[in-house]
């Protein structure tokens, strides 16, 4: 019997492309890089199987071009944004995705850019290569500020922000305010207060965005949001860069309406080199490494291709998009 075709957008690491190949005849790109539209739309042409990642698009194009063969979309991210779901569902076509075995790592990447920023670190690093190692500067020298009797409010109190809460909470935050939805037992987890959005910003020492995107909360965090915040607060996240208006953000820094940034997403990625945010002392991005851990990134390879095998074979999905 012949192997389903499938098409795979960007190699998974080994643990997951082995089970593909093993049941699929794959055609994949392997070339550590974006794949472009072109290439995509090329790649999908007649096949049973999509693997994917964001920011490959599986849109109504793609799915007209694939074709009535097409069972199995997987994408290898909790993001389902690059996803046309509404027509996936229309056309029977199968979706898993692999929220979970990532928590951990983003949550760990969260608090690494919140410690980064609140600590100085960009500046501290550059300090030492700089020539700029200071001294005691009236006992001032790179102070930075405290998680230490803090308020952290976290926009999305969903799984990651939960994990992001666990793991500040050894630091001595004093209290944990949310907004948005969440389950009751997960707040209760932490004792996090739900307040409005406006509250939390006005409120949190440190704002964490950690929800997921939609088309309401595009540009969320804009000039309006950042004047409402503390001119001590600091913003991290780890979510979307489009939730940012990063124009605004970018002002905010620079006035000191608030006091620093850490980014792990940003519009567009890669952010070119030449954007003002890179020129900032206060802001610390990095190239949207959430979830990149060894262990988290073979876990989510091995569930992407369970995912997309179950689909091809008419199964139950491990992880299928709650539809
Ligand atoms: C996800 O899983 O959605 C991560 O952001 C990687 O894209």
């Amino acid at each position: 019997m012949s192997k389903p075709f499938v098409f795979v957008s960007r190699v998974p690491p080994p643990r997951g492309m082995e089970l593909i190949e093993e049941f699929c005849t794959v055609k994949a790109m392997r070339d550590d890089r974006f794949i472009t539209r072109q290439e995509m739309l090329e790649g999908v042409v007649g096949v049973e199987g999509i693997l994917c990642h964001p920011p490959d698009k599986v849109d109504k194009e793609v799915l007209d071009i694939a074709g009535k063969s097409l069972k199995s979309v997987s994408t290898m991210s909790v993001g389902l944004e690059h996803i046309d779901l509404t027509e996936c569902k229309a056309r029977g076509i199968s979706v898993g995705y692999t929220p979970g075995v990532l928590t951990d790592a983003t949550a760990e990447t969260t608090v690494s850019l919140l410690l980064a920023t609140s600590r100085r670190l960009k500046e501290a690093f550059s300090a030492v290569v700089d020539g700029g190692w200071g001294t005691w500067e009236n006992g001032l020298y790179l102070c930075g500020k405290t998680l230490l009797e803090s308020t952290v409010g976290i926009v999305g109190l969903g799984r990651i922000g939960l994990a992001v809460a666990k793991r500040l909470q050894p630091f001595g935050v004093q209290k944990f305010l949310y907004s948005g939805n969440t389950k009751k037992e997960w707040a209760s987890e932490i004792n996090a207060e739900f307040v409005s959005f406006e509250r939390l910003l006005g409120e949190s020492d440190f704002v964490i965005a950690c929800c997921s995107m939609n088309k309401d909360n595009m540009g969320l965090f804009n000039k309006s949001a950042f004047s409402k915040m503390k001119n001590n607060a600091i913003f991290i996240n780890t979510s979307r860069g489009v939730l940012v208006n990063q124009e605004d953000l970018y002002d905010a820094l620079k006035l000191g309406t608030i006091l620093a940034a850490g980014l792990d997403v940003t519009s567009p990625e890669p952010l070119p080199r030449e954007h003002p945010l890179h020129t900032l002392k206060n802001c610390v991005i990095t190239p949207h490494i959430g979830s990149a851990t060894v262990y988290a990134r073979n876990a989510m390879a091995e569930l992407a291709a369970k995912n997309l095998i179950a689909g091809l074979k008419g199964k139950r999905l491990p992880s299928p998009v709650p539809q």
